[in-house]
């Protein structure tokens, strides 16, 4: 079995006007669900992306979206959100998840999902593309994380860690300050604004498969960062020194483990230097840890049951958007 999981936000730039084989498609699958065609002659309905076309106003729970093309910018601000758009086999749910957010937070993110109207992309897994902008101020010191906005691998899970062959990653995210998306990362701009925030994959892993897929529950949770702004987001035991590295396709990642409140064991695989752009098999940082000696480590037996990717939002003097203009996400058994 494989699953792929391909976020493309860079779809809106698009130009679709140029195929009559797709505008027919569009419409034909419109016409069958009884919405009305796009490309009629009223000139409203061939911008690239933007402002312009119609505005279906806020369907699915957003708090506004705006459709072009058959391409639909949802924005939600919600703080807890499940958003799984419908497609061909739903295999992702994105969600603002606004975790540590109470009355006296200062701040504020919201989350915006691109789909495609025809709900089919360009392979059967492919996920919609996904911005977040937020700016919080610093909370107390017991609970400095606000949010973990991320989008999560959906009905494949759990899978016993032994019986995957690979975890292909193929990812290039972009975090930048102001209310749009960068092209490219700029660590200097975000370290004068004061970012704090990480970027990362967090997974759960439990020898219960129940529990492998509750992130309060699970015994494991082993995450990958790809990079790490300010001091504020920092891998528990990271004073204690790492405990190995393993470098893929370029990437060194240093482990270092501990205890988190809830007393799971967090081991976390942190990129040395910020890592804008990876491809390759991450299998080998869950495999890597059955060879090292302890309780703190799962086993071959264990599963996995949660799979996310996003960022942790602490805090930043100003507003910053996080985009991923490319995910892949292939598991393979
Ligand atoms: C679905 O919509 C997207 C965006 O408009 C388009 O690129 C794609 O070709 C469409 N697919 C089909 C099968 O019509
Ligand atoms: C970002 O900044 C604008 C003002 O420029 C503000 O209206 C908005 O609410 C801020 N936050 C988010 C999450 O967009
Ligand atoms: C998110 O969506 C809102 C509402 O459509 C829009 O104003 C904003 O520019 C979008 N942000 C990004 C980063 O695309
Ligand atoms: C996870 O487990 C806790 C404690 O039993 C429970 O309260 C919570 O509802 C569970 N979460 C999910 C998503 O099942
Ligand atoms: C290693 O990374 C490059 C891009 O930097 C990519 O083209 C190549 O496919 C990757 N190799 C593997 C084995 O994934």
């Amino acid at each position: 079995m494989a699953l792929r999981l391909l976020v493309n936000t860079g779809l809106l730039a698009i130009p679709i006007g140029g195929s009559v084989g797709t505008l027919l498609g569009i419409d034909a699958h419109r016409s069958a669900t009884g919405q009305p065609p796009l490309f009629t002659s009223d000139g409203n309905s061939n911008t690239g992306s933007g402002s312009g076309g119609d505005s279906t106003g806020g369907g699915s729970g957003g708090s506004g979206s705006t459709t072009n093309n058959g391409v639909t910018n949802t924005q939600y601000c919600q703080s807890s959100y499940g958003i799984s758009p419908p497609s061909d086999g739903q295999l992702y749910t994105l969600n603002p998840n606004q975790w540590g957010v109470t009355d006296t937070t200062s701040g504020a993110l919201c989350m915006n999902v691109t789909t495609y109207n025809n709900e089919t992309y360009a392979t059967k897994q492919t996920a919609p593309g996904f911005s977040v902008t937020w700016q919080f101020d610093p909370g107390p010191s017991t609970q400095p994380v606000h949010a973990f906005p991320n989008i999560m691998v959906d009905n494949v899970l759990p899978i016993e860690l032994d019986k995957m062959t690979k975890v292909d990653l193929d990812l290039h995210w972009t975090y930048g300050i102001g209310n749009t998306v960068a092209s490219s990362t700029v660590e200097s701009t975000l370290t004068a604004d004061n970012l704090q925030t990480n970027v990362a994959i967090d997974m759960f892993f439990d020898s219960d498969k129940t529990n492998a897929g509750n992130s309060t529950l699970a015994k494991y949770e082993v995450m990958v960062w790809f990079a790490d702004f300010g001091s504020a987001a920092q891998p528990i035991g990271l004073s204690a020194g790492a405990v190995t590295t393993k470098t893929l396709n370029g990437t060194t990642f240093s482990l270092y483990t501990g205890t988190n409140s809830a007393k799971q064991n967090v081991l976390s695989w942190v990129a040395t230097e910020t890592t804008e752009e990876f491809t390759g098999d991450i299998y080998p940082l869950i495999t890597d840890l059955y060879t090292l000696t302890g309780d703190i480590y799962p086993s071959n037996s264990d599963y996995m049951g949660i799979f996310q990717f996003g960022t942790e939002a602490f805090s930043s003097d100003k507003n910053v958007t996080f985009s991923v203009p490319k995910l892949s996400i292939d598991i393979q058994k």
